[in-house]
């Protein structure tokens, strides 16, 4: 089943986000498919202490890349929802959803940031939080809508602050810029790296503060950082 609702808005920035992925969906599903990734993804649906039968949603589902490790996590006789406002990213996770013949798989064309979804196990979002304008109100909404003792998890890259991965910070900026929409600027009045840190330590603090087990790791030399917590 999918769900084809209007998206909204999105906070600023929205359809610039909607053309870029729209443009790019293929690519970056090959990116997001990557094996090491996988373990990332893996770590991230642990953090979620899924059982089978559960309903989670993934907001921002993007190309469906961490669909096969949450159907996995809920089986057959639970449920999963994808949100996402692309339509070029739907259509990627449409056809990783048929292609595996999975019927509790459903995708919502709508927005993270007013989810179409009343009440939930678990939420995930992976690299998404630093899309977003106000993140911080934006997590306290989604733990809003998780159950007592469920879960939500947070992935994300931002740049490391560990000394062994100073080499590569050059690298991971030029990433961004490449990766951040929109990608036509050679020179920023803000470099997109730095609103992407800043949303990202936002996004945590509602789960810091609020969920209890709050629980914080690192992958990838420190670039990439993984948050979870339950809901009390
Ligand atoms: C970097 S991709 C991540 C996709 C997927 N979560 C993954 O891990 O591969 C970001 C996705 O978030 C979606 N997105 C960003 N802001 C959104 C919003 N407010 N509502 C719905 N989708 C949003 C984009 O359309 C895009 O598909």
């Amino acid at each position: 089943m999918t769900d084809e609702r209007a998206s909204g808005e999105g906070g600023d920035g929205a359809s610039e986000a909607q053309n870029f992925y729209g443009r790019w969906a293929r690519l970056y599903d090959t990116i997001a498919t990557l094996p090491g990734i996988g373990s990332w993804r893996e770590r991230a649906i642990e953090g979620l202490a899924l059982s089978p039968g559960d309903t989670v949603v993934e907001m921002g589902c993007g190309t469906g890349a961490n669909l096969p490790y949450l159907r996995e996590a809920v089986g057959s006789e639970g449920t999963i929802v994808g949100v996402d406002f692309t339509r070029g990213m739907l259509d990627r996770a449409r056809k990783r959803i048929a292609a595996a013949g999975w019927t509790n798989v459903h995708l919502v064309h709508g927005d993270a940031t007013a989810p179409p979804i009343e009440r939930a196990d678990a939420v995930l979002a992976s690299f998404v939080v630093g899309m977003l304008a106000d993140p911080a109100a934006v997590v306290e909404d989604w733990l809003a809508l998780v159950r007592s003792d469920g879960r939500v998890a947070l992935l994300d890259a931002t740049r490391s602050t560990r000394t062994s991965a100073k080499p590569l910070d050059a690298a991971f900026r030029l990433f961004v810029a490449a990766s951040a929409p929109p990608t036509r600027q050679l020179h920023y009045s803000t470099p997109p790296w730095k609103p992407l840190d800043e949303r990202v330590t936002a996004a945590r603090r509602p789960l810091e503060e609020r969920a209890e087990d709050y629980d914080s790791t690192e992958f990838a030399l420190g670039f990439v950082r993984l948050a979870s917590g339950r809901v009390p």
